[in-house]
């Protein structure tokens, strides 16, 4: 029989032993992941619109994920890394959620922890944008800005921030919960169970290829599994960024740390794309024209996936859209992207987002 311990484990009423045998016995009764799907749709996190757009007989869809409660991707994976952590034991009142995360997963953590009343500390380096910081500081959550090699050079490396982590762990051993979006299959499954399921509800079986970027691979490889499992024909191509790029949020696996995740689910990759700043850059200008005003990870979906919809007259290629524009005034004002007043005139524009569920690009 399946016994609901969740308030015996809030008030601490059960005594270790038992406790870990319950929740030994309540993973292996039912799937964790599912409840936990559940629980994100009532917690507000999920069920974000789908853009839709042509090129040529092709058909572009991206899912807008920068409309998730906290404003990226990176809430599934945050949602779902905490709440199944709860319910694994493995995260009480005692402990702090500690993370490495170059923006959006922090900002996810940071936020979704204050909410359930858990308290957390992000690594974060400093060449992630101010605006990201201040989206981490105003929750009241610690974080700590990781100097290091790539930061002098204005590019983003995760690494040192996981070092120090490691480190701070070390030292105090059983404070911290470090959940590890980078082998964590939460981050993965948060998309197996959420973002595929949403893609077809709307528009069914019609994806031929998923094509997208990769942070810490969960969204390519939850897709992926989704799509293998259920509409096995589908192609999984995934697009990597060049050494010392300065898209924040992607990762070049010839500089960085491979993550457990996607090594270990490598196999559900059919083809890998590379993506040059100067694309993405090109690209996030044309998207205003779209309608759309975004992180440039989204814009170097954007150009993949048309290069696949080009190449594959007649596709239904599926992406994302991890983050809006919001966070990188600093960096598109610097790197002469857009002037002051232009980035002010679009992010006033384009808060006036639709909320419909399919949503047609101009
Ligand atoms: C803006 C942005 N784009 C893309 C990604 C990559 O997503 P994933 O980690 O699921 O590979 C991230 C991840 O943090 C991100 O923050």
């Amino acid at each position: 029989m399946l016994v609901d311990i969740s308030n015996h484990w809030q008030s601490g009423k059960v005594f270790l032993y038992r406790h870990d045998e319950l929740v030994m016995s309540r993973c292996d009764s039912i799937d964790v992941y599912q409840d936990v799907t559940e629980d994100a749709y009532r917690f507000g996190i999920g069920k974000t619109p789908l853009y839709y757009h042509e090129v040529g007989t092709s058909v572009i869809y991206s899912k807008m994920e920068y409309r998730n409660k906290y404003g990226s991707i990176k809430d599934r994976a945050g949602f779902f890394m905490i709440s199944s952590g709860i319910k694994k034991g493995l995260l009480d009142r005692n402990k702090t959620i500690i993370e490495a995360s170059s923006g959006n997963t922090g900002i996810a953590l940071a936020n979704i922890a204050k909410e359930m009343g858990y308290r957390a500390k992000i690594y974060v380096p400093n060449a992630s944008s101010q605006a990201t910081k201040d989206a981490i500081m105003v929750t009241g959550q610690e974080m700590v800005e990781v100097f290091d090699e790539a930061s002098k050079h204005g590019s983003i490396n995760i690494d040192a921030a996981v070092s120090m982590l490691k480190k701070e762990m070390e030292m105090k051993p059983g404070k911290y919960v470090n959940f590890d979006q980078y082998s964590n299959d939460a981050n993965t499954l948060g998309h197996y169970y959420t973002t595929g399921p949403e893609v077809t509800s709307v528009i069914g079986d019609s994806i031929t290829h998923v094509v997208i970027s990769i942070g810490t691979g969960g969204t390519i490889t939850g897709l992926a599994k989704y799509y293998k499992q259920n509409f096995p024909s589908v192609k999984v191509i995934a697009v990597m960024p060049k050494p010392y790029h300065k898209i924040q949020g992607l990762k070049n696996l010839n500089v960085s740390k491979t993550p457990e995740i996607l090594s270990k689910n490598m196999n559900l990759i059919d083809e890998w794309m590379d993506i040059d700043d100067r694309d993405a850059e090109d690209m996030l200008k044309k998207m205003i024209d779209l309608d759309l005003f975004t992180g440039l990870s989204s814009a170097a979906n954007y150009f993949s996936a048309v290069k696949i919809a080009e190449k594959y007259p007649g596709s239904k290629v599926l992406t994302v859209f991890p983050d809006s524009a919001e966070k990188y005034r600093e960096a598109y004002v610097h790197r002469q992207l857009f002037t002051d007043d232009e980035y002010n005139e679009y992010s006033a524009y384009f808060r006036k987002d639709p909320s419909d569920t399919l949503y047609y690009g101009k």
